[in-house]
Formats: structure tokens, sequence, C-alpha cells
């Protein structure tokens, strides 16, 4: 019943360790030239497109993560050449992970309007943004979407606080990754002591 399938190539995981320069190691056509690198994703790009078809596949990117090693000595050359293969490959979205973590530098301006010249289909970043940003980037046409992580952990009614400019409550870094249901499920939904309480 799924609509579609994200492949990750972001974060340091598989696909993400043959495009990166510093990450890939290989000697055989899978490692070394910019083509060379870019060959594993697009050829699982194009395994899974031709089984569900490329209008049910998006791809996640993370330029300038560095996460499990994932160094690229020229992220921009590199992920505007995957933005380019990921376009004529005709995939339904490219899901930016532009700052995974509190330590991961932002996208420049200059290179977030070259992926959106380089890529025609819908563009997804996801990466510390709050309303202002998000709509910014929107504005900015460099975004088609934005995702929220963290702060959804801690306001289960984003959208309406967005849509409302309530404020967010801030998330327990220490409960997102273990422990039980606390601090994943049990964040309240805003109330306002100003709202219009029912008669
Ligand atoms: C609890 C938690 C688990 C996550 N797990 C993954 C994951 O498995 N794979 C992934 O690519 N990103 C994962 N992320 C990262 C998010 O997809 C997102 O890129 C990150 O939280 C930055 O967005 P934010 O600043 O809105 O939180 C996770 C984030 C959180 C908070």
């Amino acid at each position: 019943g799924f609509d579609g399938i994200e492949l990750h190539a972001a974060n340091g995981y598989l696909i993400n360790q043959f495009l990166d320069s510093e990450s890939n190691a290989r000697t055989d056509n899978y490692g070394g030239s910019l083509e060379n690198r870019l060959r594993f994703l697009k050829e699982v790009t194009e395994a899974v497109s031709a089984e569900i078809g490329a209008d049910r596949v998006g791809v996640r990117l993370a330029p300038l993560t560095t996460l499990n090693g994932t160094v690229d000595a020229n992220p921009e050359q590199t992920y505007l050449a995957a933005a380019k293969l990921l376009g004529e490959l005709n995939v339904t979205y490219l899901h930016i992970a532009e700052a995974d973590w509190d330590d991961a530098p932002l996208m420049p301006d200059n290179f977030k309007q070259r992926l959106r010249d380089a890529f025609p289909n819908t563009l997804i970043y996801a990466g510390k943004y709050d309303g202002d940003r998000a709509r910014a980037a929107l504005k900015a046409g460099w975004a088609d979407m934005i995702g929220f992580g963290r702060p959804f952990v801690a306001n289960p009614d984003l959208p309406d606080r967005l849509r409302h400019g309530y404020p967010w409550a801030p998330h327990d870094p220490a409960t997102l990754f273990g422990g039980a249901e606390q601090g994943l499920i049990d964040y309240p939904v805003y109330q306002s002591s100003t709202e219009p309480q029912p008669a």
C-alpha cells in the first residue's frame, strides 16, 4: 500500500559512501572518477525505477553532512552532478538532508540555487528549519517542500502551530533515541491561556 520508495543515499549509508570522494576507496568502475562514484546511485535508481516507475521513486542526498566518514572534497561538483543525473532519470523528488545534526553546516544559498537549476522535479529540504526559514526557502524557489524532524517530535500539532504562529515546544535530546514512550508520544498539543474556551 505504499505510494513510493525513498532511496536513502544520504547520512553516511551505503550509497552515500560510494558518492563521496573521501569515503570511496574503490579502484574498480565504482570508484575514482565522479562518473564512477555516481554509478552505484545510478544503477540502484534505475533498478528500482524499472520495477515500480520513476514517478514512485524519491532519493535522499546529504551534500554537506559527514556522517560515518562521508566527506567529499568537492560537494558542489559531486551533488550537482548527482542532481542532474537523478533529474535525467526523472525520479519524482529529491530530498536534501541539509544539516542533520547541530554541527553540520547549512548549505550556501548559491548551492541551493544551483541544485534548483539542476533538478526539475520536486525538491524537499530538511534540517534545522523553523517556520521563517521554511517560508523563505519556498519563496526563493529552492524548495518545493520542507521536512521537519525534531520539531515534530516535540510538537504533535506542528502544522497548526505553523499555520497560527504559535510558539514551538523544545524537544528533549536525551529521549530522542531511546527509552520508552516518554519524550516521543507524550508532548502535548498547544494550549493557549488566551484561546477562547468552550462554554
Ligand atoms: C529520532 C530521530 C531519528 C532519525 N532517524 C533518521 C534515520 O534513520 N535516517 C535519516 O536519514 N535521518 C534520520 N533522522 C534525521 C531526520 O531525518 C532529519 O534530517 C533531522 O532530524 C534534521 O531535521 P530537523 O532539524 O528538522 O530535526 C532522525 C531524526 C530523529 C530526530
